[in-house]
């Protein structure tokens, strides 16, 4: 077994034994981001590590949501062609992701962004620099639309796709999806 699952059966067991539910692994995920240095508000859902190598330049509002594979970036490549003259020297930038945003799968933040409140960015789009409140980014380079964010979730909310599941099991939520869309069950093997 390797040594982080003894850990964590450890602090399982230590949770149990004061009373309180064990940590989710993505609770553990954000304390582990809050220890190297993420500054990261409340109410956040992280499932990516990808936060640099100066993971304390990052900071992050509350209720946010991070997508898998998405890597924030926080120092430029460029003082790599002037290396032999220059072997200290590196450049920096912080990273600010406002409250009530979702950065969507894949996507790539880089150094010198701020990306406002309740905004979506959408897959695989590319940051860099100001993304105001309440924008939609999407793309490489990114496509800022502002004013749109709000209205996108209004909008999604009224999909014919929307489906209050998120609190269901995966079975239930399988069942509830195949026949939402009229397929039927998958074969056992
Ligand atoms: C950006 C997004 C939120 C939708 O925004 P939207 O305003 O409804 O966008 P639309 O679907 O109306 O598309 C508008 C245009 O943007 C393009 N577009 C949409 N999303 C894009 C993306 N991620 N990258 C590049 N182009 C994109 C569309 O192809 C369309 O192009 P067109 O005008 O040339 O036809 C959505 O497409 C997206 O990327 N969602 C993220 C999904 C995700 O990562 N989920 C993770 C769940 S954990």
């Amino acid at each position: 077994m390797r040594l982080s699952s003894l850990i964590r059966r450890f602090e399982d067991a230590l949770a149990k034994a004061a009373g309180r539910r064990p940590l989710s692994a993505e609770e553990r995920r954000i304390e582990r981001l809050r220890a190297l240095g993420v500054k990261i508000g409340q109410g956040c859902l992280i499932y990516t590590d990808g936060f640099s190598t100066e993971p304390y330049l990052i900071e992050i509002g509350d209720h946010v949501g991070i997508a898998k594979g998405t890597e924030f970036v926080t120092h430029e490549p460029a003082l790599w062609l002037v290396r032999d003259r220059y072997p200290n020297a590196q450049v920096f930038g912080r990273i600010v992701v406002g409250s009530n945003t979702f950065i969507g799968i894949n996507c790539v933040i880089l150094p010198n962004t701020t990306i406002g409140r309740g905004c979506i960015v959408g897959a695989a789009t590319v940051v860099r620099g100001l993304v105001p409140d309440d924008s939609v980014a999407y793309g490489n380079p990114a496509r800022v639309i502002r004013g749109k964010a709000a209205f996108l979730a209004q909008q999604l909310l009224r999909d014919r796709n929307r489906l209050d599941a998120r609190s269901l099991s995966a079975a239930e939520r399988m069942r509830l999806l195949l026949a939402h869309f009229g397929l039927p069950p998958p074969e056992s093997p």
